[in-house]
């Protein structure tokens, strides 16, 4: 069983960080293949709590080698700053990889990412303003810099010259800012270079090279199944594939290796940003799941918008994602509720509709079909198998699984380690 994804099955900060650490003790590579350091991902080790950005979750086990794979997109001022924090607190980061295709972050990419922001006003994104989707945009555009042109300095000065040529002439005629000189990024661009060098490989090779000597591959995706630019709530998106897909061309892996795609899944619903949200709640229930659940944003410190479990969206993501198998979390924040509503379909414009609708304007129509679930009182938090939970709990999980499509095979209580029911085994 030697390639598995692992995945956001909602709108992102699912607990992916949790699972792939979980995971990182028996597998031989962890490789981010998409986004970059908008991710943020919580990783809890005994009493250590490690927020993790633009490296796989996979750096925090020391037998596991983790990937940076070309799909992603690098700013190397917080690759450096976040490895030295890592090496700072103990942890041996020394055999990272990073793919030479990546694309590079430069400084104007977080600017242009600002500037459109306020200019779009009350129809903003909402992004995490570290320059992700103009990065993506470039490389789309093929004015981008990719991290192998760190290490030619006069291919790197002529991408920046091609790059800037047309951004100061927005920066400066539409949105009213500073050009940016060529030199000074190519000069900041060159200082990270060095540092980084040791760090770059072809990662498509080693990955195929490891899956051909049976070697154990985890593909962690940043984000969720709903921000994917192709399959989730356009525009209110991040620019790339966190979907399975995204696994294959973001790190270079044919779909033929992939024999197992697991969807992390929040036990209710949150998102940070702008976009459409059915069950997302606007009283009291929402400000506990908030508090109990800590949900604010590990990137950015925003509040998280939280809402109920919503079925429907689940299993969206069973089909997209071709998922074997889900990794239900935070279950334990559930506690404490006599009934807790599950949205099982939306009603959009007076009728019942079961599956998610392709078209934006009905999605933005979308009111939840909530059906009531008896809840439980009991802290599960110490619970280590199945029969530990309570029975309504147990119930509550069956039906989950039932309305989403595919097993859930592991169970959060906690946010460490240790706080995990495993059902079935993924590796
Ligand atoms: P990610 O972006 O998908 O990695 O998720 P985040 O780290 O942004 O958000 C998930 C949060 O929930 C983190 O604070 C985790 O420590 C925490 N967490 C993960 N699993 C569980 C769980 O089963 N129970 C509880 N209470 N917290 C969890
Ligand atoms: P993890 O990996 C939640 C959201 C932003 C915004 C939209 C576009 O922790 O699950 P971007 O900066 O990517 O262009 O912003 O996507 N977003 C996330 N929301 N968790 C994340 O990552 C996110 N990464 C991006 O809030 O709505
Ligand atoms: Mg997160």
């Amino acid at each position: 069983m030697p390639a598995l994804v692992l995945l956001g099955a909602q709108w992102g900060d699912e607990g992916k960080g949790k699972a792939t650490d979980l995971l990182g003790g028996s597998v031989d590579y962890v490789v981010r293949y998409q986004g970059g350091n908008n991710a943020g991902h919580t990783v809890v080790v005994g009493d250590q709590k490690y927020a993790l950005h633009l490296l796989p979750s996979g750096i925090l086990s020391p037998g596991c080698t983790p990937v940076i794979g070309n799909g992603v997109v690098v700013d190397p001022s917080v690759l450096l700053s976040e490895l030295s924090g890592l090496n700072e607190r103990g942890v041996d980061t020394s055999k990272l990889l990073i793919s030479g295709n990546a694309h590079v972050i430069t400084p104007y990419n977080v600017t242009v990412d600002k500037v459109t922001e306020r200019f779009l006003g009350k129809r903003k994104i909402g992004t995490t303003g570290r320059g992700i989707g103009p990065t993506y945009a470039d490389k789309i555009n093929r004015v981008g810099i990719r991290v192998q042109d760190l290490y030619d300095e006069s291919i790197l000065q002529q991408k920046v010259e091609a790059a800037l040529d047309v951004k100061n002439q927005l920066l400066t005629k539409l949105y009213n800012r500073r050009a940016i000189a060529v030199d000074q990024v190519v000069e900041e661009l060159l200082g990270y270079a060095e540092q980084i060098k040791p760090f770059v490989a072809d990662t498509v090779l080693v990955l195929n090279q490891a899956l051909e000597d049976d070697k154990v591959v985890l593909f962690e995706g940043g984000q969720g199944t709903l921000l994917d630019i192709d399959h989730g709530t356009y525009p209110f998106v991040t620019s790339s594939n966190p979907t399975a897909g995204g696994a294959c061309t973001g790190a270079g892996v044919g779909p033929t290796k992939i024999n197992r795609v697991i969807g992390i899944l929040k036990a209710y619903t949150t998102r940070v940003g702008s976009g459409p949200f059915p069950t997302e709640l606007f009283d009291e229930d929402g400000e506990a799941l908030r508090r109990i659940g800590g949900e604010r944003g590990v990137t950015t410190g925003r509040d998280r918008r939280c809402g109920w479990f919503d079925a429907v969206i689940a299993r969206y993501a069973t089909r997209v994602n071709g998922l074997t198998d889900f990794f239900l979390t935070k279950l334990d924040v559930l506690t404490g509720w006599d009934q807790i509503p599950v949205c099982v379909a939306y009603e959009i414009d007076g009728k019942r509709v079961e599956e998610l609708p392709y078209s934006q304007t009905d999605f933005h129509h979308a009111k939840p079909v909530y059906e009531m679930l008896p809840g439980w009182s009991e802290d599960i938090s110490k619970a280590k198998s199945f029969s530990d939970l309570p029975k309504n709990a147990q119930a509550y999980v069956k039906a989950l699984e039932e309305m989403s499509g595919a097993p859930i095979s592991a169970i959060g209580v906690g946010p460490g380690r240790d706080e995990t029911i495993e059902i079935n085994s993924f590796i």
